[in-house]
């Protein structure tokens, strides 16, 4: 399948590395290839170049977010949450009008006026805010600014490196959930999810449910930090 990635960061990379190897044609989107290619620096959370991980994986093509878009049959969000909204209600209407858009952006807020400065992780109490919160959600944002697209909101509860192979960590024995408006997108979405190796897939229902899965990022990182160390969410019941 022609699968889009938009976005360069390290989520990206690991959806984007995990679908060519599932056979997919992945196109990777960025504001501007050339530039992309050009980075020396490590981004804020230490990630390297997008150049090195692309001399790593050759058979990724590396495009506009609008010829990303376009190519995708599928197309997944991974667009910082900040700039998301923005970002895809730019692009020409057709690039994604009847696909499913698989969201898993955090609406994190990384600087506000009068926040300090810091790094990530940053210790708790000092977490990025999130914006839209409580009542409205980065997923809901983008379905109203697209109501041609499906939008599903998922992965966000789980740490990338598992995301993209739960079996690669603690047995497997692991849940994911996701969220939409749309039966055939999320069927779409749990496709993608079984393909990467998912067994245990909570649908929580419409697209507003994003707010929790959203919010949960508050939580993941306390987690992350308590912890130090990998960790992975299941559902008893
Ligand atoms: N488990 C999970 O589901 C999971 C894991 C990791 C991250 N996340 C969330 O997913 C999102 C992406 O995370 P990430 O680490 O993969 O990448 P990221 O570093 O948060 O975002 C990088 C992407 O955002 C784009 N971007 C940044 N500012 C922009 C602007 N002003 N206009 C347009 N595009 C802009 C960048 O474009 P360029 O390519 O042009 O630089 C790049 O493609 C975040 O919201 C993050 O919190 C979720």
């Amino acid at each position: 399948m022609n699968i889009a990635i938009l976005g360069t960061g390290a989520g990206a990379r690991q959806h984007a590395a995990r679908l060519g190897a599932l056979g997919h044609r992945v196109v990777v989107g960025t504001r501007d290839p050339e530039a992309t290619l050009a980075r020396t620096e490590p981004d804020m959370m230490g990630t390297e170049p997008f150049a090195v991980f692309h001399r790593a994986h050759p058979e990724l093509t590396l495009a506009t977010f609008a010829q990303a878009a376009a190519a995708g049959e599928l197309v997944i969000n991974g667009i910082d949450g900040a700039n998301a909204v923005a970002a895809l209600t730019a692009l020409p209407t057709d690039a994604l009008a009847g696909k499913t858009l698989i969201d898993y952006a955090v609406p994190y807020v990384y600087q506000q006026p009068g926040d300090a400065e810091h790094s990530w992780p940053t210790p708790w109490g000092e977490m990025p805010r999130l914006n839209p919160v409580d009542t409205d959600s980065l997923a809901e944002q983008i379905q109203r600014a697209l109501p041609e697209t499906k939008v599903v909101k998922t992965f966000v509860t789980q740490e990338q490196e598992t995301v993209v192979n739960p079996a690669e960590f603690g047995g497997g024995d692991h849940t994911m959930f996701l969220a939409g408006d749309h039966q055939d997108a999320k069927a779409a979405a749990g496709e993608l999810l079984t393909a990467y190796g998912w067994s245990d897939i909570i649908d929580v229902g419409p697209l507003a449910a994003a707010r929790g899965l959203e919010m949960y990022a508050h939580f993941h990182t306390a987690l992350g930090l308590a912890l130090n160390g990998r960790f992975g969410v299941k559902i008893v019941r």
